[in-house]
Formats: C-alpha cells, sequence, structure tokens
C-alpha cells in the first residue's frame, strides 16, 4: 500500500528562510534516503508569483548531499527536483488553496493519497491558511496531516485560543506542533540513556543530584529576524519551548511504554508538578552593540527603547517525591562568546569521602558531573575522580568520554528530518500535544506578564561576552556553579 499511495507534502511559506534552510534539504535528505513513497510530489505555495521552475532553481541551491554518500548526488538531486511544484496563492483564499487541490488531484491520479501541510508562516495567518487548506485541500482519500512551528500563541490565553481555532478544523491527531529541539540526536537519547542503562536511573532523583542545567548559548544575535524576535524575546523563543523540552524528558516518570500518548502523559505530569515561575528566580539581559558588532537595540527591525531580552537565566523547581528541592537552571542566550547546547547533571558530594584532603584536589569542587552535548560535536561523558598513576596518590579529574564523531562518522541527520520522517509515518511521540503545550505555558506566563507590565529592564551585556553577571548571582543563590563544578565552563 505504501507503494501506490500517494504523498503529497505542501510547504506553505515556501520563500521563508525556514523553508529553504530547513524543509526543502531534510525533504531531499529523506528522500536519498529511501525513506519517502514511491509516489510523492512537493507543493511550494506562498504569495510571490514563481514558476516550478523559478522554485526549483532557488532549491537546488540549498540542497546537500551527506558526505558519506556523495555519489550519484547530482542525479538524485535533479530527481527529487523534478517532482517540485509552486502554487502562488493568498493565505486566506478558498480559491487559490482549491486550485492546489486540483492541481494535486491531478499528480495523484486517482490513487489513495495522503496530504501533510507544512506551515512555514507566521502566526497572524496560520489559522486562516489551516481552514482554507482543510476546506479546500484535505486528502478525500487517505489522512491530512498539519505542522506547526512555534510560536504558538505568546502567553497562556493566546495559546489556548489558537488551539481552539485550530480544533474548528482539524482534530488533534492532525496537528502535529513541532519542537525541533525534540528531533536532536543527543535529546532522543536521552531516554535511552536513562531507561535502558541500569547505572543511572537509580541516581536520578534528588538523594543523588544537586542540580541540572539546560545551556543554550548562540555566539550571534537577531541579526535579520528582529521583527520577529522582538515580540516574543528569548524566553518563549528558546527557553518556554525548547530548553522546557528537554527538561520534562530529563525529569518524567518512566512511561509506560514508548507509546506517544504514554510518553506524553508523563511529560504532562511533570510540567504540571512545576512551580510557576517566579521574578526573583530570573536573570535577564541584552545585548549591546561594540566596535564591530550591533546591538540588539540597533537592528533596523527592533525599536531602539526595546526591553525584550536576548538572554535570560532562570531556576526552575518541580515539586514532587523525585526532585523536591533540586534546582533546574535554565541559561538561553544569544550573541554570547560561543554556540553551544547541553544538559548537565551535577551530583552530590561522596559523603564522608576517604580522599576528601590532601591528595592535590579540593574534593568541595570534584563531584560527578554528567554532560550531554546536544549540540557542536555531540557528546555524553561523564566527568569522575582516578588516581594519577605513580608511585604516590594523587587524584585527578578526568572524563568518561562518548564522543559521536569517533564512536559514529556517520553524519547525524538534521533534526527536521526526523520529525518530517515522524509526521508521515504518524508518530506523534515527538510532537508537542496541547495539554502538554498548556501546561508548559502556565509556568512561564505570569512571569512574562511580570516583566512586561513592570517593563523590567533587561542587564546589558557586550556582544560576544558570557552574559550578564547577574546570571551568575542567581546560580549562586541556589549554590550553584553554571558549567562545570570547577568553575571552567
Ligand atoms: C529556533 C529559534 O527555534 O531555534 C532561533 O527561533 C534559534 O532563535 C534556533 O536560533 C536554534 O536552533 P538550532 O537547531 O540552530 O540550535
Amino acid at each position: 500500500e505504501q507503494t501506490e499511495s500517494n504523498l503529497s507534502v505542501t510547504v506553505v511559506g515556501a520563500s521563508g528562510d525556514l523553508a529553504k534552510k530547513k524543509i526543502f534539504p531534510a525533504l531531499f535528505a529523506l528522500f536519498y534516503e529511501d525513506c519517502l513513497p514511491r509516489n510523492f510530489v512537493i507543493f511550494g505555495y506562498a504569495r510571490t508569483k514563481m514558476t516550478d521552475e523559478e522554485l526549483r532553481e532557488t532549491i537546488s541551491r540549498t540542497l546537500t548531499c551527506r558526505i558519506d554518500k556523495r555519489e550519484n548526488c547530482g542525479d538524485k538531486m535533479e530527481e527529487f527536483l523534478q517532482r517540485c511544484f509552486y502554487h502562488s496563492g493568498q493565505y486566506n483564499s478558498e480559491e487559490n488553496f482549491a486550485e492546489l487541490d486540483s492541481k494535486l488531484k491531478h499528480k495523484e491520479d486517482g490513487k489513495l493519497s495522503n496530504r501533510l501541510f507544512y506551515l512555514s508562516i507566521p502566526p497572524n495567518i496560520f489559522v486562516d491558511s489551516v481552514r482554507c487548506a482543510s476546506g479546500k485541500a484535505s486528502s478525500k482519500t487517505g489522512w491530512t496531516r498539519v505542522i506547526v512551528e512555534k510560536p504558538f500563541g505568546r502567553d497562556s490565553e493566546s495559546s489556548a485560543e489558537l488551539t481552539r481555532s485550530l480544533k474548528k478544523y482539524l482534530a488533534e491527531d492532525q496537528i502535529f506542533r513541532i519542537d525541533h529541539y525534540l528531533g536532536k540526536e543527543l535529546v532522543e537519547n536521552l531516554s535511552v540513556l536513562r531507561f535502558s542503562n541500569l547505572v543511572f536511573e537509580p541516581l536520578w532523583s534528588r538523594n543523588y543530584i544537586r542540580n541540572v542545567q539546560f545551556i543554550f548559548s548562540e555566539d550571534f544575535g537577531t541579526e535579520g529576524r528582529g521583527g520577529y524576535f522582538d515580540n516574543y524575546g528569548i524566553i518563549r523563543d528558546i527557553m518556554q519551548n525548547h530548553l522546557l523540552q528537554i527538561l520534562a524528558l530529563f525529569a518524567m516518570e518512566t512511561p509506560v511504554s514508548l507509546d506517544a500518548e504514554d510518553i506524553r502523559n508523563e511529560k504532562v505530569k511533570v510540567l504540571k508538578s512545576m512551580r510557576r515561575l517566579k521574578l526573583e528566580d530570573v536573570v535577564i539581559g541584552q545585548y549591546k552593540g561594540g566596535k564591530s558588532y550591533l546591538g540588539y537595540t540597533e537592528d533596523p527591525t527592533v525599536p531602539n527603547d526595546s526591553l525584550t531580552p536576548t538572554f535570560a537565566a532562570a531556576a526552575l523547581f518541580i515539586d514532587n517525591a523525585r526532585w523536591d528541592g533540586v534546582p533546574f537552571l535554565m541559561k538561553a542566550g544569544k550573541a554570547l562568546n560561543t554556540r553551544r547546547a547541553e544538559i548537565r547533571v551535577q551530583f552530590r558530594h561522596v559523603p564522608g569521602n576517604l580522599y576528601k584532603k590532601n591528595f592535590g584536589m579540593d574534593m568541595d569542587k570534584a563531584t560527578n558531573e554528567l554532560v550531554l552535548r546536544v549540540q557542536p560535536d555531540e557528546a555524553i561523558y561523564l566527568k569522575i575522580n582516578n588516581k594519577v598513576p605513580g608511585l604516590g596518590m594523587r587524584l585527578d579529574r578526568s572524563d568518561l568520554n562518548l564522543l559521536y564523531s569517533m564512536r559514529y562518522p556517520k553524519e547525524i541527520p538534521d533534526a527536521y528530518e526526523r520529525l518530517l520522517l515522524d509526521a508521515i509515518e504518524g508518530e506523534r511521540r515527538l510532537f508537542i500535544r496541547s495539554d502538554e503545550l498548556d501546561a508548559a505555558w502556565s509556568i512561564f506566563t505570569p512571569l512574562l506578564k511580570e516583566l512586561e507590565t513592570k517593563k523590567i529592564a533587561p542587564e546589558l551585556y557586550p556582544y560576544g561576552s558570557r552574559g550578564p553577571v547577574g546570571a551568575h548571582y542567581l546560580a549562586a543563590k541556589y549554590n550553584v556553579r553554571w558549567g562545570d563544578v570547577t568553575g571552567e565552563e
């Protein structure tokens, strides 16, 4: 059936950045890996007038082959591009979507057909295009699914409103809310690490874990995306979704099975056990310019007096039996000194440590630490203490290190490839259910409102720095040092 049925993927907002950088290249990679059904077509949909050829020309510039798969690359690309078409239309025009529908029907040639719509468009036109797509371009013979990208509203109310509107036209199981961090290799591996090894899960609680850190940093600013970003800020852009999703996977109880609903039930439970974030547990920052870099507010698409944070640090708590009192720290920022995403787990001290004194190391600083480096250069390493070889007795700190590039030289697929494939296969595990989204917003909404009504000014930090010092004090309040326990970052 799979080989006989049709699949169409319509990228709504085909001329946008995300479509060009991520979605088309991911679709090509899936095609190259033989993961798409034999009969598939891809449609770009946007307002710009363009021919099929022009779309192909634009897409072709962004397609790449994996290093280990270079043979036939050119032929494969050509084959792929011949399956790509374009339809120009308004996002709120039923008529234009009806035209798309006839083009799709023509390609589908009467066979059973499944249709996937990828909405890569600004949020103010989500609902209109869903209304038109579902009313006029749904599949009559197979499934119709819609992938939506954040922002899913800007607080609890607007998010609930968006969900209500989407559900007028779609059932929950047709909506695939994407959070591309869930498609990252190391994030998927988090559950494997926890639940398929004996040595971690028994330590996974307040009894052994002192604190957990979720760190996201980028070494570039919002250049070119100021228009979107200024209305959202880093808390909504990164924390409420990407980092919180990782936290939920990190902290949830063991799910009944690997079934999507079982996993998402556990994520919802842990999110519901979290305390609302308070102002005193948050530090916000905004980057300023220097000699060679423009500050955030110097971006022409950003108002000069904008208070939108480009950096935030927060201490979160889960009020349940497993995590009572353990600080979960998050830090996210743009225009910092490095590009990195990682999870750091700092363990407690060894009680009654025999090696506490006089062995050349400050054991207070030498607790075990487990690090999952999500990017770049994926790795999982555990910091341990060991003896320096030789006749004397001196201790040293070293890493048990699983470096992906050494162990798995094959290129790791982009997050969008996995997520698109899951959506095509109807696997919902890595997509956000609406109750999960509500629970996520509840944690951040009161804080976001308070920041905005009180017009809290962000602490300025230089472009390319480590961010505001306030983050350091926030961690210190909970006895935590960011990064390595010894203070190296
Ligand atoms: C997006 C944010 O969701 O994630 C961007 O909107 C951010 O601001 C991006 O740059 C980071 O994704 P990645 O995969 O490059 O780490």
